[in-house]
């Protein structure tokens, strides 16, 4: 099916960098002679997005050192595209500590090789596929999402990977599995696991859940990688959800198993508190975190700081994902 999304993120000239913080980042960069070096630039101001909707023919993308091709989806778009060396260093993967760049730093132990996934609960086919078997299956794609995180910060990050659907249509799931449930791998050598406080207590494994519809859905994606690389350890590698008409913490991160089951499974963050973390967690201006706004966030784009932009219903993906809530109360169901 071919999905139109209207680009509801291209951010208007007043609401991106003010020009005074950009001059103010090519001052240091210049003091500290890193503006004309290419290659070290290279950190600071890694693909545009004119440039990556130019890139529709195939290109590759080495994982573990295999190239495995990929092409780009015109089709989702967003600008302006979100730094690499902010995606890759504002993370939340409590496995690894509660500060934001907590992963960045311990997230080199993951062990991402071997890997394979799990499929199992109520499905007529169990499924143990390698990260291998499944990237020679199913062909990759670029898609660029805006990703929302409840906290009220927002990226725009060009995924590589492929939809969700496809690999759960392997499986063949039971007429009577309702509900997808999702679970990270235990590494002893994460820094939360071996010591529980780092990672606040939260429960591990980290586990997710989402509607078998939503699943299915052909906005959900298994990312493989990021901004034409493998995915890096802190952003979930070697394969994590993107689901991004919800709020960031359903993209569940370094996947190693996928269960098909009859009845709603409780997320971590449900488990963690209810009254403010729901199962649904679709991203809505109108639904106030019991504690802040979620009416507006912050964009982090090029530059320094932050912009605010107001939140779009859906994370800006009604068109597609709005039927699928046609007749539910969504502030009950938040
Ligand atoms: N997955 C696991 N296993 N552990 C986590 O702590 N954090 C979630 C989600 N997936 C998390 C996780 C949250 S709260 C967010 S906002 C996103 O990952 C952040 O993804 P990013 O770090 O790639 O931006």
């Amino acid at each position: 099916m071919r999905i139109k999304i209207k680009k509801k993120y291209e951010i208007s000239e007043n609401l991106t960098t003010p020009q005074t913080i950009y001059k103010h980042r090519r001052q240091i960069l210049k003091t500290m002679g890193i503006l004309g070096l290419g290659g070290a630039l290279d950190l600071f101001n890694p693909l545009n997005a004119k440039d990556i909707n130019k890139q529709v023919h195939t290109q590759t993308i080495d994982i573990k050192n295999t190239p495995y091709p990929y092409t780009t989806n015109p089709n989702y778009s967003q600008t302006p595209i979100t730094p690499y060396a902010k995606a890759s260093t504002y993370n939340n993967f409590y496995e690894f500590g509660l500060q934001k760049d907590d992963p960045y730093h311990r997230a080199k132990v993951l062990q991402t090789s071997p890997w394979s996934v799990v499929i199992d609960g109520e499905v007529h086919q169990e499924i143990t596929i390698s990260l291998e078997d499944i990237l020679k299956k199913f062909p990759l794609q670029e898609r660029i999402y805006h990703l929302r995180c409840v906290e009220a910060w927002s990226m725009n990050i060009p995924w590589i990977g492929f939809e969700l659907g496809s690999l759960l249509a392997l499986s063949r799931p039971k007429g009577n599995a309702k509900f997808v449930l999702f679970q990270t791998a235990v590494q002893e050598q994460m820094p939360a696991v071996k010591n529980p406080a780092l990672g606040g207590y939260i429960k591990f494994p980290y586990q997710e859940g989402l509607r078998l519809d939503e699943a299915m859905c052909p906005l959900t994606l298994l990312a493989v990688g990021m901004y034409g690389k493998e995915l890096p350890p802190q952003n979930g590698a070697p394969l994590r959800l993107v689901v991004p008409w919800k709020y960031g913490f359903k993209s569940i991160k370094s996947i190693v198993r996928i269960t098909l089951v009859e009845t709603m499974p409780t997320s971590t963050w449900m488990r963690l508190d209810p009254s403010e973390y729901g199962f649904y967690a679709n991203v809505n201006p109108q639904v106030a975190h019991p504690r802040w706004s979620q009416a507006k966030e912050r964009f982090m784009g090029e530059g320094f700081g932050f912009s605010y932009i107001p939140t779009q219903m859906f994370n800006g993906y009604s068109e597609v994902v709005g039927r699928l809530y046609a007749k539910m109360d969504l502030k009950k169901n938040f």
